[in-house]
Order: C-alpha cells, then structure tokens, then sequence
C-alpha cells in the first residue's frame, strides 16, 4: 500500500498474545490517570481507517463501561462485535456514532477527531439502527418521513424542505428493505420486524460511509432473522458496500461476508481480529463466562454449553 507522506504507517496487527486483555480471575487494572496530555499514539490514523480508538474509556456514574478499548475499523473491513448482555456493547457503538465522548483516550471517526468537528456533519456520514434508536422513534411517525429525514438527522415531525431526489430514494430504499407497502403506516403499528427492516432503510438512506447496527436482529422470528441475515450478508459482501460494524449476542447472526470481530466482557476487549481467529471455543467461552461449544457450517456460526 502506498502510504502518503507525513501519515503515519497503518499500526501493527494487534498479536495473538495481546488479544486476551481481561480474565475473571485476575484483578481488573488500575485505571489510567486522567490527564490532559495528548495520546502517546499517533495522532492522526490512517485513511483507510475509518473507527480509530486509542485507549478508549467511558466512565459514568465511577463506573467504567468500557476500558482500555483500542480498536481500529478500516473502510473495507465488516466487523462483528460480540459480547453478554451489559457488556459495553452498545456504549460502543454511540461510541462510534458520535453520540458519546470518550472519558479518556482519543477516537477518530472518518478521519475526523472527535471533539474537533461538528458531530452533525459526522452524523450525516454515519448509519445507525439500533434499539435505542426503536425506542425514540414517535409512534405517530410515518415509514416514509422517518426514512427521509435520515440525511437530516432529526427524528419525529417532518419540518424540513426535501427534494425529488430524496423521495426517488426513499423509494429505492423501502423496496430493497421490502417494506414498501408500509410506507404510509405509522412506525407504532409496525412489528419488530418491520421496525428493524424501516431502521435499516434509514440508515442506508444517506449512503452512509460506515454503517453501525445494534441488535438488528433483536425480535425477529426465525424466517425474520434469516432474510436479514441474508441481506446483510449481500451488504457486507458488495464491494462498494458501507464499512459495517454489527453488534450481536447471538452467533448465530453474523452474517457471512463478515472479516473481523471483537469480543467483549465487561467493558473490555477479550479478544479482537480476524473473524476466523477470534471466533473460537475458547474466546467464545471467555466472553460469556461459562463453557460453550462453538460451531461453524457454511459460514455460519451456532453456539451451546458444552456438557
Ligand atoms: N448512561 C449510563 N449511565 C450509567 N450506566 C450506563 C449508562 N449506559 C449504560 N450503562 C451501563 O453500562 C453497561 C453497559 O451497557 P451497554 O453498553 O448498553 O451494554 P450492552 O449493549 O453490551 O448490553 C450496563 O451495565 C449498563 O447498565
Ligand atoms: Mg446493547
């Protein structure tokens, strides 16, 4: 890869012994000190890195939801973060998204340090669909407004001017989530299903450069879950398709075409990489805490307790 002058070299893969950073019976490291020195790591990542964190820490409350979280997602890269309900996961995503500032530690999201930008410019650049999103979503909201105002990036009442453009496109969008025929139906009376397909239609409206999903899969039926791991397996595997990065409890959801993953416990990171080295018994076991059996068939993963 040619790499532009005055930018730094990508960083060293993170090696097999550095990936298990936190076990249950070791004592949980002292926090680094909260200082206002500038990181010791480069501080500018790469171009091709798209999610840049260095010595990440969210803390609420003097609790640390998560520590000592260094992460990079490059453009092509479709990452599967995995870990126990509580874990951290979703802390970061928002993380990711922008809608949260670190406590400590540096994150740079599509080159742009955060802190340093204007969050809503990022935010046009960002897709998001997850639960939280669900929950703030007005019951009173119609599909085809609530895709619309993606690019503007206010939920509830439609009060922004829209063009041609953006209606052919909303369009384009409710089909391929194949939920055309509830564009005029208000996001309370939608299903689960429904409600996760509208979401993904709206975090995709703005071609977004990376596309964050938090539980995408969460109250789906079976057939639910299948036709969209089915689409988010074409999504990951489209060249031109947005980086991704899906959080997920269940093995069973990630979607083939996906390179990497991470795993979490705790607010922090078990093991981090390529997908075929950190998907295995051990890690898996680890993360949730108890001895589990990890499978792969056809690209696909399924999970047990070992007996
Ligand atoms: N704003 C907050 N203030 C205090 N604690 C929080 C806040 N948000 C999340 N938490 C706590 O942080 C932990 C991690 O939450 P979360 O990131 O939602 O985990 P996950 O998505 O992996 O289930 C949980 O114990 C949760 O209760
Ligand atoms: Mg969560």
């Amino acid at each position: 890869m040619i790499v532009p002058e005055g930018v730094p070299p990508p960083r060293e893969r993170i090696g097999e012994d550095d990936l298990v950073t936190s076990r249950p019976d070791s004592p949980p490291e002292p926090l680094p000190e909260a200082s206002g020195e500038p990181s010791p790591h480069p501080d500018v990542p790469h171009p091709d890195v798209v999610v840049s964190m260095r010595d990440v820490a969210l803390v609420r409350d003097s609790t640390p939801l998560l520590d000592a979280i260094t992460w990079d997602v490059e453009l092509d890269e479709r990452w599967a973060v995995i870990g126990p309900n509580g874990a951290g996961k979703t802390t970061l995503v928002r993380l990711a998204a922008a809608e949260v500032h670190p406590t400590r530690g540096v994150v740079h999201l599509l080159g742009e340090r955060m802190g340093g930008v204007n969050v809503f410019e990022l935010r046009a650049r960002i897709g998001l669909a997850s639960a939280s999103l669900t929950d703030r979503v007005p019951a009173d909201e119609r599909v085809r407004d609530l895709v619309r105002s993606a690019g503007y990036g206010v939920l509830g009442t439609w009060r922004e001017d829209y063009d041609a453009a953006d209606d052919a496109r909303v369009d384009e969008m409710l089909a391929a989530m194949d939920v055309t025929p509830l564009a005029d139906r208000v996001f309370g009376t939608l299903s689960s299903g429904e409600r996760q397909r509208t979401l993904l239609a709206r975090a995709l409206m703005t071609d977004p450069e990376l596309l964050l999903l938090d539980e995408p899969a969460a109250g789906l039926d079976l057939g639910g879950r299948e036709d969209l791991v089915a689409g988010l397996s074409a999504l990951a595997l489209h060249p031109d398709g947005p980086t991704m990065v899906m959080v997920t409890h269940h093995v069973e959801e990630i979607p083939p075409g996906f390179t990497h993953a991470m795993m979490l416990r705790e607010g922090r990171v078990v093991a981090q990489g390529l997908l075929e080295d950190v998907m295995t018994t051990e890690n898996l076991s680890e993360t949730f805490g108890q001895p589990l059996e990890l499978l792969s068939r056809r690209r696909r993963f399924s999970a047990f307790r070992r007996r």
